[in-house]
């Protein structure tokens, strides 16, 4: 019959997904400063890792910059929630800018860490990946040498350290739950006295992400992940889609971008975004899937979120107050 769908079409909506407290109150950061200051307010790296956010701030008036020195004296900077090394913060204040921090109260807690065991004497490894700007804000905070980065399990065997006893590790925010933990393992039969977080500093939405697609996994026979390919945490969902039990994962930054010629024939589709991805690009993949299929939607809550981040008090308004 001419214009019928093809095969009704199950998507499976990982729930929690998409974002998280410390993505949400940087966006409301940089929407409130170019309320009190007006436009152009300056952002310092992407503010988190979505084109689609960044181009809806740059619409408002935000203008993103790599480093400092493109930000004008006049102009108020804020710092993304990924975090930014100690200098940083050094340099704007040395120039009298006015600045934001937006950075996740989660990553600030581990930069927090970081101080205390460096302060304690201790050598510290980070577990994370190579020039993520989350990785280069924390090493930033001690001075150079003071942190080491561990990848992946191969390095622990050839980590070369000055003193056994006296080491601490600290990982990223945003890595995968299982690799970490093997990292970590690696570690302690390496390094027995080493200290650390009682697991990782993992934070509480990329668990819950990655344990909601644990959970729809195996019921999937293509994952779609919506997120940014500089997004570690949607990475690292789509390799939890696939060691997990589901044949196929895949990436999309919004509908367009859905491989459609790997979903012929498929009837259940697991569908999550990463902690930078805002929900409306979730709908968008959801409707482009009703324009060719009859959808069922099924819902799976892993754990229910209440997780909220104070605003700094440079934006709070009396309307705060009143709330
Ligand atoms: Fe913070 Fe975790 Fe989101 S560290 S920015 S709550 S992914």
């Amino acid at each position: 019959e001419p214009g019928a769908k093809a095969a009704t079409v199950t998507i499976e909506l990982a729930t929690p997904r998409g974002f998280c407290a410390g993505v949400e109150r940087a966006i409301e950061i940089v929407e409130r400063a170019l309320e009190k200051f007006g436009a152009p307010v300056y952002v310092r790296h992407e503010i988190v890792h979505n084109r689609f956010v960044v181009e809806g701030l740059e619409a408002k008036g935000a203008v993103f910059v790599e480093e400092l020195d493109e930000v004008p004296n006049d102009a108020p900077v804020i710092f993304s929630a990924h975090g930014v090394p100690k200098s940083v913060p050094a340099e704007a204040e040395r120039r009298s800018l006015i600045y934001v921090d937006a950075t996740c109260p989660l990553v600030s807690k581990v930069h927090v860490e970081a101080e205390r065991h460096f302060k304690d004497g201790h050598h510290i490894l980070m577990i994370g990946h190579a020039g993520h700007p989350e990785v280069v804000g924390t090493m930033g905070q001690l001075p150079e040498g003071a942190i080491q980065l561990v990848e992946e399990v191969a390095d622990v065997e050839a980590l070369e350290v000055g003193d056994p006893e006296n080491l601490a590790y600290i990982t990223q925010t945003t890595l995968s739950v299982d690799d970490t933990a093997a990292v970590v393992e690696a570690l302690r039969q390496r390094f027995p006295h080493i200290r650390g977080p009682k697991k990782e500093d993992i934070c509480y939405a990329t668990t819950n992400r990655q344990q909601a697609v644990k959970d729809i996994a195996d019921r999937c026979e293509v994952l779609l992940v919506v997120g940014a390919p500089n997004s570690s945490n949607s990475q690292r969902l789509v390799e939890v889609a696939e060691k997990s039990g589901c044949p196929k994962a895949f990436l999309v930054q919004r509908a367009a971008d859905i491989p459609w010629a790997e979903l012929q024939g498929v009837t259940h589709v697991g569908l999550t975004a990463g902690a930078s991805a805002p929900e409306v690009l979730v709908q968008e993949v959801i409707e482009a899937f009703k324009q060719r299929h009859d959808v069922a939607i099924r819902l799976s809550e892993t754990v229910t979120e209440n997780v909220h981040f104070k605003l700094p008090r440079m934006l709070l308004t009396e309307d705060d107050d009143r709330r």
